[in-house]
């Protein structure tokens, strides 16, 4: 998936770079083609709008605030939501105030190392778990948490790590 998703945005940049004055030939209409189409897709997902409360709680009480609001804890479905998510998290107050972390609503609390959404009873098919995770850490961690995570120790990277759903945690409620 994430393969496929790479070679889309690779598709759509190399075809924007395209000079008008180019010749078409039938490669350059396919990407065309293809580009099109990611468009269409990006346009038909309606834009998620998620709320990020400015207190952190366990991950049942997230779960149970999002409720009581009306809204859920954040499902993570694709590369796409994902990314928005991020770019809200950036615009947040929790960032501005030196944090990145937040739980997301999965976990393998019914059935360990399986991990499902806990809003939709789903499989978590597309994932992004940091190097080495899950690991279940002493094996207390069932909750998943996002956030800049140490990337092959150079580096930070926004990924996904299971976590002890009792630690206190930002969270992201999403409409649905
Ligand atoms: C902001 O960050 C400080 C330092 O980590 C923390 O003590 C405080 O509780 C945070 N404020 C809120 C509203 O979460």
């Amino acid at each position: 998936m994430q393969k496929v998703i790479a070679l889309l945005v690779i598709v759509a940049v190399s075809s924007s770079l395209q000079s008008p004055v180019e010749t078409e030939s039938q490669t350059e209409m396919q990407l065309e083609g293809q580009q099109s189409e990611l468009k269409s897709a990006a346009e038909a997902v309606p834009q998620p709008n998620f709320v990020i409360p400015f207190f952190t709680a366990n991950w049942h009480k997230s779960v149970e605030y999002c409720n009581y609001l009306g809204l859920r804890l954040v499902v993570i479905d694709s590369k796409e939501k994902e990314a928005s998510l991020y770019a809200a998290i950036m615009d947040s107050d929790i960032y501005s105030n030196g944090s990145n972390l937040v739980w997301v609503g999965a976990s393998d609390l019914a059935d360990e190392g399986s991990f499902h959404w806990h809003a939709t009873g789903k499989r978590v098919v597309y994932s992004n778990w940091a190097d080495r995770q899950p690991d279940n850490g002493e094996q207390i961690e069932h909750c998943v948490e996002a956030g800049l995570h140490e990337y092959h120790r150079l580096s930070m990277k926004w990924q996904w790590n299971d976590r002890d759903c009792k630690a206190n945690r930002y969270f992201v409620c999403e409409e649905y």
